[in-house]
């Protein structure tokens, strides 16, 4: 008879058998950083994380590098905001002056930014919006007008020193538009990790109270995807594939683990898995009432992400896990 239970008998062999592992090397950990000094204020719908200054983010990725951690994704909270969200390729904006503080305090960390203009913009549209005249009622987001935008974001902080850049805008045609721009403006040796598949996902709450990016009208339903589709979603990784992605992602990660196993089978790139959020605030809350471990929680859901066929693993518990991983 064959018995399954054979070689789970002990640790050793459980060892022995085990498919999937966790590693630092492939961990992002998400940071927000905002204006003033010595600011440190935690973020009340993402217990555990904080909005930094430029000076305490510096010391936080030193941190982090110590531990391991070998990337970071960075997001701007904009204190001036207009339609086009021009204050997101400002050369003194947020993000472009934590980028040069990281790269000049921890030079061997890796800066991912993320390109958007929703934290940008009075409105908290991804894009700029247009004016459709025969349709008063309606308000469309104008798709070329922003990618010329979101290039120069991109480029910005290319200058600023970024390592890789990571536009989450879903436009079509952004990541095209970013590999000309940074190609013709000698950065041909940055990345694009492209948040190719993002879903209109409800699970975004907690950071737009975070960055203050919550659109003001309407919904983001018109440029992210519909959850309830699969095979658009790999139509859109090819698409940013064929316009110069380095690395493709799927967000959010967890309710959406079929869809990082049928990108990773569909096409071999690197694939990342933003694990947003929305899953992050529900283990806390959770946690925080006794209903639930936190940590042996999470470190299921990173490992149902690696299972899934994700290779870079985007989470608000990188930093936890990376100490983890050390201790162990
Ligand atoms: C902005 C952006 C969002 C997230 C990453 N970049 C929010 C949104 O699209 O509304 C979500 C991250 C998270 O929930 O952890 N385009
Ligand atoms: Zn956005």
């Amino acid at each position: 008879m064959y018995r399954t239970r054979r070689v789970r008998a002990s640790e050793a062999l459980r060892g022995l058998i085990r498919e999937t592992h966790l590693s630092a090397d492939q961990l992002v950990m998400p940071l927000f950083v905002r204006a003033g000094k010595k600011v440190r204020a935690a973020i009340p719908t993402m217990p555990g994380q904080f909005q930094f200054s430029v000076d305490t983010l510096a010391q936080e990725c030193r941190q982090l590098k110590e531990l391991g951690v070998p990337a970071v994704l960075l997001f701007g909270l904009s204190d001036k905001k207009d339609a086009r969200g021009s204050r997101a390729y400002a050369k003194n904006g947020i993000v472009q002056q934590a980028v040069a503080a990281i790269k000049s305090s921890v030079p061997e960390l890796l800066v991912i930014t993320d390109v958007c203009l929703c934290a940008y913009t009075l409105h908290g549209h991804c894009g700029v919006v247009g004016s459709d005249t025969r349709h008063k009622t309606h308000f469309y987001i104008d798709n070329d007008a922003s990618v010329e935008i979101l290039a120069k974001v991109a480029l910005s902080h290319a200058k600023a020193g970024a390592d890789l850049v990571a536009p989450s805008d879903m436009m079509d045609g952004t990541v095209g538009a970013i590999r000309k721009l940074l190609d013709a403006e000698d950065f041909d040796r940055v990345p694009i990790m492209a948040y190719s598949v993002k879903y209109a996902s409800s699970f975004y709450g907690p950071f737009r109270e975070a960055v203050d990016s919550a659109p003001q009208f309407g919904d983001r339903r018109s440029y992210q995807m519909d959850p309830a589709n699969a095979e658009e979603a790999l139509r859109k990784a090819r698409s940013d594939v064929e316009q110069g992605a380095d690395i493709l992602m799927v967000k959010p990660a967890l309710v959406y683990l079929d869809i990082i196993r049928r990108v990773k089978q569909a096409l071999p790139y690197p694939l990342a898995a933003f694990n947003v959020s929305g899953e992050y605030a529900m283990v806390k809350a959770a946690s925080a009432r006794g209903w639930l471990q936190e940590r042996p929680v999470w470190m299921e859901m990173l490992l149902a992400m690696k299972r899934a066929g994700a290779d870079i693993l985007i989470t608000y518990w990188a930093k936890d896990a990376a100490r983890l991983l050390r201790e162990e």
